[in-house]
């Protein structure tokens, strides 16, 4: 029996909700990490982040970045970028175009930083940016860092190179796997245009 969402706009854009939604707080969903890819016509590139929200309502997910990292500077001269999921158990693919707002030492990074573990804030609490050359194989974390031997308090030293990406979504793209045969959509949600696509 073909699901809910084989052939129905409107029960694949639940779904494709409900599985953002879950991938949230479910560590073991395999939409929590997208690969996210972004650049210019001459370089662009893509990685794994961590999908830490989703919103339906106003159309949005956003992740976690260091204010440094390489991504950054590309997505202040093109917002435009893409993310990308696939659940192997479920054979869904889901792609996103979307459009990026980097907050940086705001309301919505005080909020998400006022959330963040006091582990998970280490990688903010390296002392050069992401992707800086080193002359050793290095974590960029001083040793004390790297054991985990700091305060909640002395962690608050990461806000500084903490952002938050905030992506719209302007289109989805979904691709199911069937053995019946592979079903592909298209949302345009600036549009509201539902298309079928040959897969
Ligand atoms: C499982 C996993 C989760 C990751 N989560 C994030 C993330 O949420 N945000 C992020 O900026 N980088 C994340 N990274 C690291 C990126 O993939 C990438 O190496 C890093 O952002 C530096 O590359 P860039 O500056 O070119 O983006 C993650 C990597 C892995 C393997």
């Amino acid at each position: 029996m073909q699901p809910a969402y084989y052939e129905n706009f409107d029960e694949i854009k639940k779904k494709i909700w409900l599985m953002l939604d879950d991938a949230i707080s479910n560590r073991a969903s395999e939409f929590r990490i997208p690969t996210f890819i972004c650049g210019d016509q001459s370089d662009f590139d893509g990685r794994i982040v961590v999908l830490r929200k989703s919103d339906q309502h106003n159309n949005t997910v956003q992740f976690h970045s260091d204010i440094r990292s390489d991504k950054i500077e590309k997505l202040k001269k093109n917002p435009k970028a893409a993310m990308l999921f696939y659940d192997k158990e479920e054979k869904i693919q889901v792609r996103l175009k979307i459009e990026c707002v980097v907050n940086h030492n705001n309301d919505i990074t005080k909020e998400s930083w006022s959330k963040t573990q006091h582990i998970s804030r280490k990688c903010y609490l390296v002392d050069n940016g992401p992707g800086s050359e080193s002359e050793i194989p290095t974590s960029g974390l001083k040793p004390e860092l790297d054991n985990f031997d700091y305060t909640k308090e002395q962690s608050e030293e990461g806000y500084k190179n903490f952002t938050v990406i905030q992506c719209k979504i302007k289109f989805i793209e979904w691709l199911y796997l069937a053995a019946k045969g592979h079903r592909r959509a298209r949302f345009d949600l600036e549009n509201n245009k539902d298309t079928w696509l040959v897969p």
